[in-house]
This record gives C-alpha cells, structure tokens and sequence, in this order.
C-alpha cells in the first residue's frame, strides 16, 4: 500500500476542509453548543446568529434576494426532494422534465412520482460526446400541464456544465420554474440566482463550499414559496401556540433543530470562498483541467468521456484504460499510486448509458478540489500513462488462464 493519500474523490465530498472551518466548529463544540432559535440565552442567539450569517454568506456569494430563502437542508437530495415534490399535487399530478444527464437525486424523486401515476415525465437527451444538452430540447417539452424543469448544473459523470441560463430564459418565458442541482458547481464556478433564471437551487454544503457533511441548502425565489408545499412539519421555535407550520422563511420548510455545528462550519467555508474569490477558484480549476487533459491526451489505450476540451467543463473526469475494470482501475490507483477515486455508475444510470459505459462497469472518476495543485493532477496523468503502459489487469489476466 502507497502511504501516500493523494485524495481526488471531492465530487463526493470535499477534502481537505479550509482550516477556519475546523475552528469555527471547534468554537461552537467547545464555548457555545445552544441550539439555535430555541432559546433566549446568549448561547442560544449566538447559535441563531451563525445560522443568519451562514444565511448572509450564501446569499453574497449566489446574488440571491433574501437571506431567509435559503433554506437549509441535510445535503443536496434533501434540497431536491423538498424541491421536486413540493411542487406536485398528486390530485391534480402534471408533467415533469429532467435529462439523462441527472443524477439520481433527481430522476428518483420524479421517477417515484411517475410510477405512482401522479405525474409523466420527460427525460431531456444528451450529446453522447458531449454530455451537453440543447435549451431548445426543453422548449419542445413543455406542455400545458408541466409542473417543472430539472437539471443538473454540472455532471458528477462527465464534468459537463450545462447551459443553465438559457434553459432558466425558456423555462422562465413559460411560467415553469426551475430547478438547479449545483451539488457540483457551487463553490467551483459562479452562480448567480438573478441572471441564471433560478427559481430553486440546491447545493450541498459539504462539497465545493467546503462544509462539513450533514449540510446543504435550498434556495427558494421570492415568490416560488406560494407554490411549494412544505416536505415536512414540526417544530421550528416560532409560534409554538399554533398547531400549523408557519407560512414565513425560512420556518416554512425548516422543522426540527438544526445542525447548528455543521452550519457554523459552512458558514466558515462559504466565508472561506468569497475571500479568495469564486473567479480565482475557477480559474484553479480550470488549470488543474488543462493539466489532466495534457497529461492524459497521448496515453495509449485510455478514453475519457465529456468535453475533450475546457469548453462547458469542470474538474471532474471519467476515463477508462482499456482491459481494466473501473474498480480496479481504482484500486491500482490508490494501492501503488495513493491515488483516491470513485469507481462505477455514480448514481447516474442515463449519463452511463448515454456515454455507453453503463454495461462496461461505468468509469473511474477523478474529480479536484481547490487544495490540490497542479504537480498533484500531473502525478495522476503520469500514472494512468504507467498504469495503460506497464501493469496488466488482473481481472482479465485470471479471466484468461
Ligand atoms: C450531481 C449531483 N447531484 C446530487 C448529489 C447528491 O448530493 P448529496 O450527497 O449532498 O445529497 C450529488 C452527489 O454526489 C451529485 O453529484
């Protein structure tokens, strides 16, 4: 085993975390530890203040409208089913469009729905080559009854980023709202809710925006809370004489305690980001990407899938070396190399059937974060090159004796 750990798996979490993120919740284990909005004490409003500025943080860095309409959420599925299902009425049901690029946290919702013989639905194609979808693809969808659109921003598969804006103008122009699944561009690549055409966006706070895990929110547009039934009612510390959930954000669709020590730390690491600039995280990205793709374009016997330039992509890639199962693709990067990927279908059945490797076993993933430097994503290239080149896979080497 490589005692080094190279870890380039942060489409799945992020790692490491800005250090002000481990002393924020330190601060909180250690001196306040009060649940926030529960009671009146010091500790208790020093707690509901770092829920506000966790608040405040999100809506400097996403151009939102109001700091209480970003809700927060366990990660980024919770986000998207308080999204996708809140605005179904199983008594009137309605249409539904997503594209096979989606990761699960979207087609399961929506697909759950349909089964149940609520809703249709259409999945929006994509380029094979790509991974790219066509805006006008969603115009042709739309129909009366259609309830809303959902994509995600950029593929945890292919690196692809969609052209959100564009498909925010269509949906916008026909009075369906929208639904952006950012669990892997926020933090990465800028967003901004106004221009983009947002009318729901999820994000996970643990991945790109550098929280820990258990954290993730969900901004609900001005207005869009009219039409959106809560997921889930309770207790929220306001108006406790009532026995109805308050109709106010963020209360609406913020029941039980929250998790206050994790929001302390996304606070921090949203914080942590508007720093150091969401450009200047970009344009790290994009160096990283530009090093992969060089490293990797003239090795024999390896393909990967999405964009095969910068254009329309981010710093997560699938590739295949051929022979090689994606797994022990995997596990030959992390036991000679102490390389650390994610292997297989990525919870993104149609994105692997669309770039064909849903049969093969799916891909291995690389996926950058803004702690690794170009030597690291070079040292990967050099070893998918040694790996293509000099090590026999074993998988089919036993298959063949
Ligand atoms: C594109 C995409 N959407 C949604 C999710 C779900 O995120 P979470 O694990 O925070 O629920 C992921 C997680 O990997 C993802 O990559």
């Amino acid at each position: 085993m490589n005692p080094r750990r190279l870890y380039m798996d942060n489409a799945a979490t992020s790692f490491p975390k800005p250090r002000a993120v481990q002393e924020e919740m330190t601060r909180y284990a250690t001196e306040i530890g009060a649940s926030a909005g529960r009671g009146g004490y010091a500790e208790a409003m020093e707690s509901a203040a770092i829920l506000s500025d966790c608040r405040r943080q999100l809506r400097k860095l996403f151009n939102g409208e109001r700091d209480e309409h970003f809700i927060f959420t366990l990660n980024c599925t919770d986000g998207l089913n308080i999204a996708i299902k809140g605005l179904i009425d199983p008594q009137i049901g309605g249409h539904a469009i997503c594209s096979l690029i989606d990761h699960n946290s979207i087609l399961r919702p929506i697909n759950a729905m349909a089964e149940r013989g609520w809703i249709s639905q259409t999945r929006v194609q994509i380029d094979p080559k790509t991974g790219l979808v066509d805006p006008e693809d969603f115009r042709k969808a739309i129909r009366p009854d259609t309830k809303l659109i959902a994509i995600t921003h950029a593929s945890n598969v292919t690196g692809t980023i969609q052209p959100i804006r564009e498909i925010g103008a269509i949906a916008r122009e026909a009075g369906v709202p929208f639904i952006v699944d950012a669990a892997q561009s926020a933090g990465h690549i800028p967003i901004d809710l106004q221009a983009d055409n947002i009318d729901l966006l999820a994000a996970p706070g643990h991945k790109a925006l550098m929280g820990p895990l258990g954290t993730g929110f969900l901004y609900v547009r001005p207005g869009i809370e009219k039409i959106l039934q809560p997921f889930r009612e309770g207790g929220t510390g306001s108006i406790s004489e009532e026995p109805r959930q308050p109709n106010f954000m963020p209360d609406r669709y913020e029941s039980g305690s929250h998790n206050a020590i994790g929001l302390a730390g996304l606070a921090a690491g949203v914080k942590w980001i508007l720093e150091q600039g969401i450009e200047k995280l970009a344009a790290h990205d994009l160096d990283l990407v530009h090093t992969f793709i060089d490293g990797i374009s003239d090795v024999e016997g390896l393909k990967m899938y999405g964009p095969q330039g910068v254009k329309h992509r981010l710093g997560v890639f699938s590739v295949r070396i051929e022979g090689f199962d994606p797994q022990e693709l995997s596990g030959v990067l992390e036991q000679s190399f102490g390389i650390l990927t994610r292997s297989g279908i990525h919870c993104a059945p149609f994105a692997h059937e669309s770039i064909g490797t849903a049969s093969l076993g799916g891909t291995t993933r690389f996926s950058f974060g803004p702690f690794l430097s170009k030597q690291d994503v070079k040292f990967a290239a050099d070893a998918l090159a040694e790996i293509a080149t000099k090590v026999e896979p074993q998988i089919h080497a036993d298959e063949r004796r």
